[in-house]
């Protein structure tokens, strides 16, 4: 089976749209979003697009900040401090990564934790950790609701994820830990991986290279959820870590790149921006 993250995140949307057009009867105001990009790197820019255009979707009013590469770490914290302080403001996204000559970290703890639809501030990374209520960052909250959406049984399965990144790796193991896997986090430096990955019932992959894992590292039956976006360096398509067409038979469910994680982590971050905007009130 193919999870379609396009179909599912389009249900969803759909859903979130009715729910929006009560809002201005009963908030006074729709929810806005704001996205902040730092130069013009051309995956950012195609992904910040994504995310205005979903936001028309949902209804959610979006206001995508522009800056040059140029940008001060002083300059782009006095923006981010506005934008704190805007009343009107109840979502703020920093698209990474940032230029070399600013501090990311610095960046994203500026940012009001309550206005963090990324869910990358140290006190939410804190409080998924410590399993308390927080914006769940978004691309696990959307692989968690495709294995559910496609009736995968997490509890008790032997998931392998692989990447350790802050955005990706390190939170969906948590999210599959917290759903009872028993859960490795393997990485670059993991010996033996294909012994690893042959022993996964649930394997995530986000390590960025396309096509990484081949159909030898794969057992049957597996439920694999790609995270990867790359260009395949042969055709110059878009791509996954995962050699799709090798491993589609061998799998019970896989998630096709594009139109996998991809749409289902811009439909979180709808989520969350509605989220964020209703513990205002
Ligand atoms: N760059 C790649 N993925 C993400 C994401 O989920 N959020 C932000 N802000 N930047 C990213």
């Amino acid at each position: 089976m193919i999870i379609s993250g396009k179909e599912l995140s389009a249900r969803l949307k759909a859903e979130m749209a009715e729910e929006v057009k009560g809002f201005p009867a009963k908030y006074g105001r729709v929810p806005h979003l704001v996205v902040v990009l730092v130069g013009d790197n051309p995956a950012s820019v195609s992904y910040v697009t994504g995310k205005a255009k979903a936001s028309a979707e949902v209804g959610i009013r979006n206001t995508t900040i522009r800056r040059p590469e140029s940008i001060s770490e002083a300059e782009l914290l006095e923006l981010i401090a506005s934008l704190n302080a805007d009343a009107e403001v109840d979502g703020i996204l920093v698209q990474l990564p940032l230029p070399k000559h600013i501090d990311e970290d610095k960046v994203i703890a500026a940012i009001d934790k309550s206005k963090d639809v990324d869910g990358f501030h140290p006190l939410n990374v804190a409080a998924l950790w410590q399993k308390q209520p927080c914006t769940l960052p978004c691309t696990p909250k959307g692989i968690i609701k495709m294995l559910k959406a496609a009736g995968v049984e997490i509890a008790g399965k032997r998931a392998v994820v692989i990447g350790r990144s802050n955005i990706v790796g390190l939170p969906v193991s948590k999210l599959l830990l917290d759903e009872n896997a028993t859960v490795t986090m393997a990485h670059s430096r993991t010996r033996n991986l294909a012994e690893v990955t042959r022993g996964a019932e649930i394997l995530v992959v986000a390590i960025g290279r396309p096509k990484f894992i081949t159909a030898d590292m794969v057992s049957e039956g597996t439920v694999v959820i790609d995270v990867g976006v790359n260009r395949d360096p042969e055709t110059g398509k878009l791509c996954g870590d995962v050699d799709f067409a090798a491993i589609e038979p061998k799998a019970s469910v896989i998630t096709p790149v594009p139109g996998g994680v991809g749409p289902m982590t811009i439909c979180c971050l709808m989520e969350n921006t509605i989220e964020c905007f209703k513990r205002r009130f």
